[in-house]
């Protein structure tokens, strides 16, 4: 397991989000991932607080996994469980909130809301919830804010304490996403990369731009550690 061949942020598992709608989606993804190199999925299905109990998801969650488990294929993807944690107010106070994290990693993947200017609250619930949980923070996607977040705003993000952040491979094809990535990589901050597959049509797997891409970089040793004894 390493660097290029993870993919840190997928809706691979069936049934369970706005991801794959049943199992030969799931399948028919793990396929598609499998043959761009991917040999470590991070299963992230959604988690909202405002809909769902921690342990009703985990149940649904794990009903899917098994679901896949039974029909696994020669040279399919380890999958690894956890979930893509949309940010509410008050997060930090939900109990079991830490038991989302990839337990292997010991990282909660956060979403920060899609559909709202950045506020203070939101760094400082996030850091909030790494105090509390223990957890190391990923930050989900955080390419697709580029056109609602200042400079300042990014600052606030980037300075949440041993925070990872996460870029959608669809980084590459977007001018300011990439000046963003451009700035992270020389600046050196703990980065990795996800699909964020959904779908065998608008949003299906595009791994292999990982290594077009990133063919010469060198990812951080916090990154690293991530890996250490899950081989
Ligand atoms: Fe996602």
């Amino acid at each position: 397991m390493s660097f290029f061949d993870t993919d840190f942020h997928c809706h691979i598992l069936p049934g369970i989000d706005d991801g794959a709608a049943d199992l030969d989606v799931s399948l028919g993804l793990l396929h598609m991932q499998a043959a761009q190199g991917v040999r470590t999925v991070i299963a992230t299905p959604h988690y909202r607080h405002h809909q769902q109990s921690v342990s009703r998801f985990l149940e649904n969650r794990q009903t899917a996994f098994e679901e896949v488990k039974a029909h696994a294929f020669d040279g399919m993807p380890r999958i690894l469980l956890a979930a893509e944690v949309a940010l509410e107010r008050n997060l930090s106070e939900v109990k079991d909130i830490a038991s989302l994290s990839c337990a292997e990693m010991n990282t909660l993947l956060i979403e920060l809301p899609l559909f709202e200017s950045y506020h203070k609250w939101m760094a400082e619930e996030i850091e909030e919830i790494s105090y509390r949980t223990r957890k190391q923070i990923m930050i989900a996607h955080l390419d697709r804010y580029v056109d609602m977040y200042s400079t300042k705003d990014y600052a606030d993000i980037l300075n949440i304490p041993d925070a990872i952040f996460q870029f959608n491979l669809s980084t590459f094809s977007d001018r300011k996403a990439k000046k963003l990535l451009k700035q992270l990589v020389k600046d050196e901050y703990p980065l990795v990369f996800g699909t964020d597959c959904h779908n065998l049509t608008g949003r299906k797997s595009n791994f292999d731009v990982l290594g077009k891409q990133m063919k010469k970089y060198e990812p951080s040793v916090i990154v690293e550690r991530l890996f250490a004894g899950l081989e």
